[in-house]
């Protein structure tokens, strides 16, 4: 409703996409809840009617990144949506080494796929982005594809740079790529305001939605109720939602359930009178209100769900919250009546997701500071515990976790997570992460000894090679050898000396070089 400009201009780019001329939309609003992801799902609707194959990948609120995280939302979601196994096998071709560099499940389902070619760190990631072009253009040679990037302002900087390489290509393809964000935040995301220059640089004017005007916002409540709202509850709700879509519908519920709207006989009250309707002054304040309709114990598991984030399994919650599960199952279809839990369509790992950001946020607010710390530490445990393998694939959602949980944490185990999330962004060629992740378990020395301080340091020097930054990678492969060689590690020196000197000849220096390799093999010959 209210929305046919914006629907006419995303529908017409959708058109042209059908005859193979591709673009990317960028969706953005000033605060939450203004309709982006609901206009991208509109879209995404309208484009399933003509024929394209829809994915959503999502951005999260993160302390510690998961690199491309979107993306791999979108290729696993191919994978469940693909005919059969086989078939995707197939459709992978030459880049499923690279498509599981991003996405490391697929190996788990398709043992055979191949190690990806050894590069130098700086063109890796070129190779991975063609690669996933191709994999994209060759999606689309089937059927045309509409990929929704939802969230941005939360992105990665792997993320941002994937998007930004395949807005450059898209033209030429039958696909469509929707990106939403909020403005609001993308202040703090500096790489998001760089993308956002490139991308008006290359021509792609970003979408803004405003809020809905005063007539749309009595569409919506006639939707919302089934029949024609009177002109005051409408005047009432604008006033107090100031047009933002969520805020409408949160005030529209809080004044629901207060019984403030309807008689007896379940028709608009006539003598509603605006002076005794007591709407709170802010929209946290009527959530809060909302959710004082649960009692204690709702709210108490609630808020657990809301620690593990914005979408939480049944398992974990059930792992997490220590009620019996048939209480629980009482409590989310509570919470799904009123509209506070939706069912996500993230698959089933993640089968339910919070109406709203603002939801979780108030429900967080009721906890303490602590008691969420711990909470997070139970949830880091809940997902390493039942299977320790599969736990290796999340590992940067647990790091985040255990972040999170601050003293609660054990510091060995968060530096254990640290190193493996940064390993695994490492395969993904996400180098900014991968330095992120090393860097902050670096940072907690207490809990890293020498010879883990060494293999972090090399780890390290790899993302800074990555990231083109050759001087601090030299400064960290020097560190780790000389750790090596005070504990007298022969095969640590023998493998860090090389990287020393390998290092060095890639920078031009020669002459270091081959000084490194000599005193190497010297020292190895001395023990
Ligand atoms: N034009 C509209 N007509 C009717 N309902 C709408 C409209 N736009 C949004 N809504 C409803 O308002 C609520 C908030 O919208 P939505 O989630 O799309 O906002 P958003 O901009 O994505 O928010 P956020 O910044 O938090 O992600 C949803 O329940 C949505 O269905
Ligand atoms: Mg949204």
């Amino acid at each position: 409703m209210g929305r046919e400009a914006e629907c006419g201009a995303i529908q017409a780019v959708i058109d042209r996409a059908l005859s193979g001329q591709g673009s990317l939309v960028m969706l953005w609003g000033d605060g939450p809840g203004v309709g982006k992801t609901r206009l991208a799902m509109e879209m995404s609707e309208y484009a399933s009617h003509n024929g394209f194959q829809c994915s959503i990948g999502r951005c999260y609120e993160r302390d510690e990144p998961f690199p491309f995280l979107p993306f791999v939302e979108i290729i696993e979601s191919s994978l469940a949506q693909a005919g059969s196994l086989d078939d995707f096998r197939r459709k992978m071709g030459n880049n499923a080494a690279e498509l599981a560099q991003l996405a490391p499940s697929l190996r788990r389902v398709f043992p055979d796929i191949p190690k990806p070619p050894e590069l130098p760190p700086a063109q890796q990631r070129l190779y991975l982005f063609q690669s996933f072009s191709e994999a994209l253009a060759r999606a689309a040679r089937t059927r045309p594809c509409l990929y929704i990037l939802e969230d941005l302002h939360w992105a990665d900087e792997s993320t941002l740079a994937l998007l930004t390489y395949l807005a450059n290509r898209i033209a030429q393809l039958p696909v469509v790529i929707i990106g939403t964000y909020r403005s609001g935040y993308s202040k703090d995301n500096p790489v998001l305001v760089r993308t956002l220059v490139e991308l008006i640089r290359m021509g792609i004017r970003p979408l803004k939605l405003s809020a809905l005007s005063k007539d749309a916002v009595a569409q919506m409540l006639d939707g919302l109720s089934g029949r024609q709202a009177p002109g005051s509850l409408v005047s009432l709700i604008f006033d107090e939602s100031q047009g933002y879509p969520f805020f409408v519908e949160e005030v529209y519920r809080h004044l629901i359930e207060e019984g403030k709207v309807f008689d007896a006989a379940g028709q608009f009250r006539t003598d509603m009178k605006i002076e005794e309707i007591d709407v709170p002054e802010n929209v946290r304040l009527i959530i809060g209100r909302r959710l004082e309709r649960l009692d204690e114990n709702e709210r108490r598991v609630l808020a657990a769900g809301a620690v593990i984030g914005r979408s939480f399994s049944f398992q974990l919650l059930s792992a997490i919250s220590q009620i019996d599960v048939d209480e629980l199952f009482t409590v989310i279809e509570k919470a799904q009546q009123m509209g506070i839990i939706i069912p996500s369509s993230e698959g089933p790992e993640h089968p339910f997701t919070f109406a709203h950001e603002l939801v979780r946020q108030t429900l967080l607010a009721g906890i303490s500071a602590p008691r969420q710390q711990r909470l997070h530490a139970v949830v880091a445990e809940a997902i390493e515990r039942p299977s320790p393998g599969a736990a290796d694939e999340r590992a940067g959602e647990i790091a985040n976790h255990l972040l999170k949980a601050g003293s609660f944490a054990d510091s060995r185990r968060l530096v254990r997570w640290l190193k493996l999330a940064g390993k695994s962004a490492l395969e993904a060629v996400a180098f900014e992460e991968a330095r992120r992740s090393f860097l902050t378990a670096l940072s907690h020395q207490g809990a890293v000894d020498l010879r883990e301080r060494a293999d972090l340091l090399s780890s390290l020097a790899i993302a800074e090679r990555g990231l083109e930054r050759g001087d601090a990678a030299l400064a960290n492969l020097r560190e780790a050898l000389e750790i090596y060689i005070n504990l007298g590690d022969r095969e640590m020196i023998g493998s860090s000396s090389t990287e020393l000197t390998d290092a060095l000849s890639q920078a031009g220096r020669i002459q270091e070089a081959t000084e490194t390799a000599v005193a190497g093999s010297r020292i190895l010959r001395k023990m």
